[in-house]
């Protein structure tokens, strides 16, 4: 065994819920270690979210880690939404009240942490292997790793567990600890990073017959698209022509809208699933993020709770060492899956609304069809029906 020390938080992944946890810890005076399994090159580089709550961004402000989010993010008060040969604009702002969301990249807010943790000395350990949380179910939990071929011991009072849908914290568990919720889509996106203006102001999210689109950016001259395909899809079968000539299909190239082709910077497919594990607390190690929960993304909600879930974990364990009080970690579970079933609930939803379900042998979808054409009139008829996509978007209160 090599060194053996002591922090107060042991983190577990590097991810946008650890690095913030860290963050906010730390400008309580409150020490943490992050144990990483990947390089830094790789959790900076990972393309996925791009749409910020107002929570998340205020969150982030609060962390001291925004300067940039506020010169460069890309404020938006609405987006559309495309479907039955119709198009319609959700005005956020205008349905909630004046709230926006902020356009900025998952990318960009891990590079701002990880350059703000590391600038106040902060300790993240990349490439840390075999990861292990032990004797958690006592108040003197630690957490074993090797680095460099050396193996490390972490004394700790409390693990938190934001190592992503695949990491070992939730795997740690007793099996009859947590009871999982599940649910698969049969189908997945295959999203884009292009060198190209984005196709218009404002993200665009197309119901078509060949299947869901949306089109999204990270900054005035880069795009992010992403196409409806199938969860086994071979990325072969998509060179880029077939991908820009989907994406004019189905979000239609028409007045205001058209589709700028450019280089692609990234290609990859991302399955759909729902999940949630319950209880998000086992004695002194805590679930926060993707470890806990998993939502499609056409709902945009995945790194937004993930911030919430962190927040509501921040203020447990700021109340414990400032008042020696335990009564909110004692609550965290449940206050964070309250607002993360109803995350689940609208992406969910989203999914269902937009994306075109696979014929199964032997069952005749044309019901559900007419549904879904219908449910996506009365949302574009409706302002009651756009007020409850507005409120949700833009994410419900901490
Ligand atoms: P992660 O980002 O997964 O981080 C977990 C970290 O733990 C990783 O760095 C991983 O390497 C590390 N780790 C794993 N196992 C171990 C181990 N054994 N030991 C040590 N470290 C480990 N969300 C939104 O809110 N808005 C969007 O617009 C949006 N769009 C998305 C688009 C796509 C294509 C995808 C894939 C996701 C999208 N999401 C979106 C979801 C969002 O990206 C995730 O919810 C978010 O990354 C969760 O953050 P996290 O910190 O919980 O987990
Ligand atoms: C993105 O820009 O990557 C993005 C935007 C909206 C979503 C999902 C992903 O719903």
């Amino acid at each position: 065994m090599g060194k053996s020390r002591r922090t107060q938080v042991c983190i577990v992944g590097s991810g946008p819920a650890g690095l913030l946890l860290s963050q906010l810890l730390h400008r309580q005076g409150i020490e943490s270690v992050i144990l990483e399994r990947k390089d830094r090159a790789y959790v900076e580089g990972r393309i996925r979210a791009g749409v910020l709550e107002q929570g998340t961004v205020d969150l982030l402000r609060e962390a001291g880690v925004a300067d940039r989010l506020d010169r460069e993010g890309l404020v938006h008060d609405g987006f559309e939404i495309a479907g039955n040969g119709r198009r319609h604009r959700i005005a956020l702002d205008e349905l909630t009240n004046g709230k926006v969301v902020t356009v900025y990249g998952q990318t960009e807010v891990t590079k701002d942490l990880i350059a703000a943790r590391l600038a106040a000395g902060g300790e993240i350990v990349f490439e840390a292997a075999d990861v292990t949380p032990h004797a958690f179910d006592g108040s003197k939990p630690f957490v074993t790793y090797s680095h460099q071929g050396q193996k490390h011991r972490l004394d700790c009072d409390f693990i938190a567990g934001c190592d992503g849908f695949h990491g070992v914290c939730r795997q740690s568990l007793p099996q009859n600890a947590i009871r999982t919720f599940e649910r698969t889509y049969p189908f997945a996106w295959l999203g884009i990073l292009a060198k190209a203006a984005p196709a218009a102001d404002e993200l665009i999210y197309a119901h078509h017959d060949r299947g869901f689109a949306l089109c999204s950016m990270r900054s005035e001259s880069i795009s992010r698209h992403y196409v409806q395909c199938s969860p086994n899809e071979d990325l072969s079968k998509w060179p880029d022509a077939r991908i820009w000539d989907e994406l004019r299909h189905r979000i239609g190239d028409t007045d205001g809208h058209h589709i700028n082709e450019g280089p692609l910077l990234d290609k990859s497919i991302t399955p759909m699933r729902s999940f949630v594990a319950e209880p998000m607390r086992h004695g002194s190690l805590f679930l926060a993020g993707d470890a806990a929960h998993i939502v499609p993304p056409t709902g945009a909600k995945g790194l937004n709770l993930a911030v919430s879930d962190i927040y509501y974990l921040y203020r447990a364990l700021v109340q414990f060492y400032k008042q020696s009080m335990s009564d909110l970690l004692d609550r965290y579970s449940d206050q964070a899956l309250a607002r993360v079933w109803k995350a689940e609930r609208f992406s969910w939803w989203m999914t269902s609304l937009l994306h075109k379900f696979p014929n199964e042998a032997g069952y005749d979808r044309a019901f559900e069809n007419r549904m879904q054409e219908a449910e996506i009139a009365y949302l574009m008829s409706s302002r009651a029906a756009q007020t409850v996509v507005a409120e949700n978007y833009v994410g419900l209160p901490f």
